[in-house]
């Protein structure tokens, strides 16, 4: 690969540069390449190995061979190396950055947030793991005693999406090496290089190999990956951050081995502004819920359920907020909102507003593509006179494109929020403090945003129900989805 072939970031550290799989501690590379592109410029980035069923599978053995003598260190030791790993996240902030800036897309500083996300959740499961308790339980017969324990679940294999590149890696892994399990990992094909140095980093703290191992692959080597992971009896449980439609496939490939699954998938998640809500609080809560990101985020508003009384004022307001917002590559000092990841997801956002403008909406702020600027660029986009039958009131954009929909009474917009398959997130703004925990209630969403569009911490429970998936990450909840647990009788205690 030439100079003039790529547009790879000056890394402080070029090492972290990595290509190759991560199998048994080694740095391995695969019978095939992929190309990684820039989506702001769509320049070539790096040829990154791609893995088959084969490495899936030595991957596996490997991770069975790490198993034992990982899962019988103490929670500290275990803690301690996630801590350094964290340190390391941290101390090469800029480099991880700027990685994940050239092959996602999110302006820096959004990536330099995600560094410091993606380390919270090393920083917190380092801790949480000390208290995975068990109980003692009374018995009924004064000759035994019983006890319950948890343990960790085994080898466990983690996919991840492109959108977080790093933190839905360590949002996995984390809680799972914690718990005492070993873990490979698929990252997204649009996303390779902040996970193998994020893997880099790994091996400097001192994750003994075979503890974890990252297997990157092109779109069809994935679903090789991922068949061999589903049926293999070694894997004891996968947890996947993507589509619904593929979380069901991963999941009717899983049945045969009865793998405990979690699944964090697709959302279409309502944004809902009372009439009493603060106005100011509610623009700042839309911008950050639905732009953060190009607004691809799982959790994104996906559309805005406004109440007649303060809907102009909102609009307004929401407005001169979107048209402020500067659009452009990541690496461009200023930028707020940088491209899509892709053709294809452009070709969604395109075709969301498209259609809303046919049915009668109207963009009050942006609404086409922007090709002066890069092959992914759509403009920060408000759509007004929006209604329920146009596809970005249904489906999930993922894209930058706000749809307004205009509302009466609590139990309309009550009735527009839960008229989804679809049951992650969900947000609104009042400071009726009834209508405050009645709405909490009453919302069919995993979480709810209540005066706030940003709800997603290391120590919260993260995950939907419905059509969005099950089992949860972050929390000491994330942590049980790797532990079994098991039950220990003793009799004759009095022999
Ligand atoms: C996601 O989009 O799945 C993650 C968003 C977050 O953690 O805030």
């Amino acid at each position: 690969m030439s100079e003039a072939d790529t547009a790879l970031p000056a890394l402080h550290d070029a090492s972290l540069l990595r290509v190759d799989a991560l199998l048994g501690g080694e740095w391995v590379s695969g019978p095939s390449r992929f190309a990684v592109h820039n989506p702001a410029t769509g320049t070539h980035l790096a040829d990154v190995t791609s893995g088959d069923a084969d490495q899936a599978r030595l991957m596996v053995e490997a991770a069975e061979r790490a198993l034992p003598s990982w899962r019988s260190r103490s929670a500290r030791e275990r803690g301690l190396l996630l801590s350094r790993w964290a340190q390391l996240l941290r101390q090469n902030a800029d480099d991880l950055a700027q990685l994940m800036t050239a092959e996602q897309g999110k302006p820096l500083a959004e990536a330099r947030g995600e560094v410091s996300y993606a380390a919270s959740f090393l920083e917190w499961y380092a801790e949480e793991g000390k208290r995975v308790y068990g109980e003692t339980i009374p018995s009924s017969d004064g000759n035994k005693r019983q006890w319950v324990w948890r343990q960790p679940v085994g080898v466990c294999a983690a996919i991840t999406p492109w959108n977080f590149p790093l933190a839905m890696i360590t949002r996995k892994v984390a809680p799972a090496l914690a718990a005492g399990c070993t873990v490979m990992v698929k990252p997204a094909e649009q996303t390779p290089l902040t996970a193998l140095a994020c893997a880099e980093l790994a091996l400097r703290a001192g994750l003994p190999a075979g503890v974890l191992a990252v297997l990157p692959a092109n779109a069809d080597d994935s679903i090789a990956v991922g068949q061999v992971w589903c049926a293999h009896p070694g894997v004891r449980h996968l947890s996947f951050t993507g589509s619904t439609e593929v979380g069901r496939i991963l999941m009717a490939q899983c049945a045969p081995t009865l793998k405990r699954l979690s699944m964090e998938l697709g959302g279409h998640a309502p944004f809902i502004v009372f009439d009493d809500a603060d106005l100011d609080s509610a623009v700042e809560g839309a911008v950050q819920a639905k732009y953060r990101n190009s607004g691809q985020t799982c959790i994104s508003a996906n559309r805005l359920l406004v109440q007649a009384g303060i809907h102009d004022a909102f609009v307004e307001r929401l407005a001169e907020r979107v048209a402020a917002l500067h659009l452009g590559p990541g690496t461009q000092a200023g930028v707020q909102v940088g491209p899509v990841i892709d053709a294809s997801a452009l070709a969604k956002v395109k075709a969301h507003v498209d259609d809303a403008l046919a049915l009668g909406a109207t963009a009050r702020v942006g609404g086409q593509v922007r090709g002066d600027l890069g092959p992914t660029f759509f403009e920060p986009t408000l759509l007004v006179g929006v209604t329920p039958k146009m596809r970005c009131a249904v489906e999930e954009t993922f894209g930058p494109v706000a749809p307004v929909l205009r509302f009466d009474t609590e139990a309309q917009a009550l009735a527009l929020a839960n008229a989804s398959e679809y049951g992650l997130a969900a947000y609104f703004y009042s400071r009726d403090i009834g209508r405050v925990i009645r709405l909490a209630e009453a919302l069919e969403y995993g979480m709810v945003g209540v005066n706030t569009g940003l709800i997603s911490s290391a120590e919260l429970p993260f995950g939907g129900v419905k059509q969005s998936g099950f089992g949860r990450e972050g929390g000491h909840h994330g942590l049980e989805e790797y532990l079994d647990t098991k039950l220990v009788c003793v009799g004759d205690v009095n022999a």
